[in-house]
């Protein structure tokens, strides 16, 4: 396979979003309302914008129809039998498959509070009816153009963690290094009691983090000698490209400083800053220390695997040597020896994974 050698066309996926967005099959929108007038009156209305429509009496039947059909929006009612549509709304925006739908909420009671009600339960829109037909229409299109802008960031997205697998095939010799980083490094960060964004960084970083060997030559990547000190060089700029490449989406954001600093090292010997101590961001001590676990407990042509209890004597040493957090390193060990660690995690630690969770 002939190397990438820019990583140009990569980094300007996120800038052509657009050209991805489009909607060859109409979008789909679920109406839960307990009034076949009501469900009625919707349809007649948003007809002419030609959506296809599934109807839901109450909330249980629409649940129902959305474990199984692709939905783009939801338009329901403030009065639903079962839970009112604030219960509906908030169970929706809660579980993971449908917290990114959007929810137009319809209702014939005025009020402000009610407004601010249906809004803080979870609804992205919310129309008092009777409303004008153009005014529905206007913002259900609004909403659809925003839902399918979403659904081609999930596919870039997808597009990159594809190519991240791809690099890892051609990089390492095992292909599943990737997916036991993440489970490592969120279940480290799970122990140090970070908050969701915080796991879904790692989770991601895990697959991210060397994306941007995508860049590196064949001839260095896999060279068997040892790397001159220009090849090193290129080596070595794995972690810019790859915050390049990610840099373009918005919701890799956190994830850019475990990309950027995964191989600094804790006495500042690391590159691509030199970054010492507390000033390297704990995400990527936490992936590092994941990174170097597996690299030690996997069989390379070169090498055999390390046993889990030698290669956590071996990260042990890395801390003597000045190179590992050396507060972390015995968090992650206690986690592979499966003690708990919550009682004897210092103060320190906790107060700094408690700061990350409230930024
Ligand atoms: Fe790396």
């Amino acid at each position: 396979m002939a190397s990438l050698t820019t990583t140009a066309p990569l980094a300007a996926i996120g800038e052509h979003v657009e050209l991805f967005t489009v909607l060859d099959t109409p979008p789909t929108v679920l109406i839960v309302d307990g009034t076949e007038l009501n469900r009625r009156v919707v349809k007649a209305t948003l007809s002419s914008i030609a959506p296809r429509f599934l109807e839901a009496r109450r909330p249980s039947e629409a649940f129902e129809i959305l474990r199984s059909e692709r939905v783009d929006l939801v338009i329901c009612d403030m009065f639903l039998p079962e839970l009112n549509g604030m219960e509906f709304c908030r169970k929706l925006k809660s579980e993971r498959a449908t917290q990114l739908l959007p929810v137009l909420m319809l209702t014939s009671v005025q009020g402000s509070e009610h407004e601010v009600d249906g809004l803080t339960s979870g609804a992205d829109e919310y129309l008092l009816q009777p409303a004008h037909p153009n005014v529905l229409r206007a913002r259900v299109q609004s909403m659809l153009r925003h839902k399918a802008a979403l659904d081609s960031l999930d596919e870039v997205e997808s597009i990159l963690f594809t190519l991240a697998q791809a690099v890892e095939e051609r990089d390492k010799c095992t292909s599943d290094h990737c997916r036991r980083l993440s489970y490592f490094s969120v279940e480290l960060g799970i122990r140090l009691g970070l908050g969701r964004n915080d796991l879904l960084a790692l989770h991601r970083g895990g697959y991210l983090h060397d994306i941007g060997k995508i860049g590196i030559p064949d001839s260095i990547l896999n060279k068997k000698g040892e790397l001159t000190a220009e090849e090193w060089h290129v080596m070595r700029s794995h972690v810019t490209r790859g915050e390049e490449i990610c840099r373009p989406m918005k919701s890799l954001e956190a994830v850019l400083p475990v990309i950027r600093h995964h191989h600094e090292k804790w006495d500042g010997t690391g590159y691509p800053d030199n970054l010492r101590g507390g000033q390297i961001p704990l995400l990527a001590r936490i992936l590092q220390i994941a990174d170097v676990f597996d690299a030690l407990t996997s069989e390379r042509p070169y090498k055999r695997a390390q046993s889990a209890s030698d290669a956590c004597r071996m990260l042990e040493d890395e801390v003597g040597r000045g190179w590992r957090d050396p507060e972390l390193v015995p968090v992650f060990v206690r986690m592979i020896e499966g003690e708990s660690d919550e009682a004897r995690m210092s103060s320190g630690l906790r107060a700094m994974a408690r700061s990350l969770n409230h930024h």
